[in-house]
């Protein structure tokens, strides 16, 4: 059973300066929802109970977004119920707990944070620089294949060859279209060392056999502790499987598909949708020189 979830929130996000340098990048919002607040939204839809945030310093505005806010509730209460039940529930989503990293040193050195809070039980990873939107939420896709395997899953998606040197790479043996043994992984590999173009895609199962691979990894990429090197090492002593998972993926991690991501988000809210799409086709017009 997976019930605890591990969400990495400790970065610089120094690919969106300015706006991040004193505010977290995992608050900035699509529309107007903190894209943890996504994040956090889909391990409570996959049944997760326990999520513990990996955050560092200046990150406080993530633990006053899932605490209670009394003088706020108290002035929204008799005007705007829908906006009311919202900021309520946010504080009781799941049980949030917070660590904060010392130092940045990289996602398996973040991981490696949750060790006591996680113990021996399997638990999910989701990585904040990317929503997903799907019927079935994808960590409960993961799940799904943790229940039947017993084994670490990564939520994995074929991208551009181009593109291969940005992502983790997974190269391995095929059980189904959709399901895929791991026998290779490989950190932002070049286009000629690449095993695939199948791109590990911020969402893991992880079984606790990965601490003891933490500490047996050293540093790597960008001299920092990766967590798919450590993968690397959990598959010496344990199958890890990689599923492709079911929807549509926004990396919002860098500044052109965040704006993409918005635009999505807007055609998809009732509220927005035609004015936001009357709004472009009188841009691009304006922009063809019409
Ligand atoms: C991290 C992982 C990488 C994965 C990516 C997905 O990299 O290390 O394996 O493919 O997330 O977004 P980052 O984007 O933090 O450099």
């Amino acid at each position: 059973m997976v019930k605890k979830a591990v969400i990495p929130a400790a970065g610089l996000g120094t690919r969106f300066l300015p706006a991040t340098k004193a505010s977290p990048k995992e608050m900035l919002p699509i529309i107007d929802t903190p894209t943890i607040q996504y994040v956090v939204q889909e391990a409570v839809d996959s049944g997760i109970e326990d999520i513990l945030i990996i955050s560092g310093r200046g990150k406080r505005a993530i633990e006053d977004h899932f605490d209670r806010n009394f003088e706020l509730e108290e002035r929204i209460k008799d005007k705007e119920d829908a906006m009311y039940d919202e900021v309520r529930n946010l504080s009781n989503l799941a049980n949030i707990h917070f660590i904060r990293q010392k130092e940045i040193n990289g996602l398996g050195d973040a991981i490696y944070y949750a060790r006591q809070h996680t113990g021996n039980e399997p638990f999910a990873v989701l990585l904040g620089d990317t929503i997903i939107d799907s019927v079935i939420p994808v960590t409960q896709q993961l799940i799904d294949i943790y229940d039947q395997y017993e084994s670490s899953v990564i939520a994995v998606e074929e991208v551009p060859r181009d593109k291969v040197s940005r992502y983790g790479i997974v190269g391995g043996e095929e059980l189904n279209e959709k399901l895929m043994r791991l026998n290779a992984l490989i950190e932002k590999p070049s286009i000629e060392t690449a095993p695939s173009n199948l791109a590990i895609a911020g969402r893991y199962i992880l079984t606790p056999g990965i601490y003891k691979a933490l500490e047996k990894t050293p540093k790597g990429k960008n001299n920092e502790l990766q967590l798919t090197d450590a993968l690397v090492e959990l598959l010496k002593k344990e199958a890890i499987y990689a599923q492709t998972f079911e929807g549509k993926r926004y990396d919002i991690g860098n500044k052109l598909d965040f704006i993409k991501t918005t635009i999505e988000y807007a055609l998809k809210r009732k509220e927005f949708s035609s004015k936001v799409l009357a709004f472009m086709k009188e841009i691009i017009a304006q922009h063809e020189g019409k």
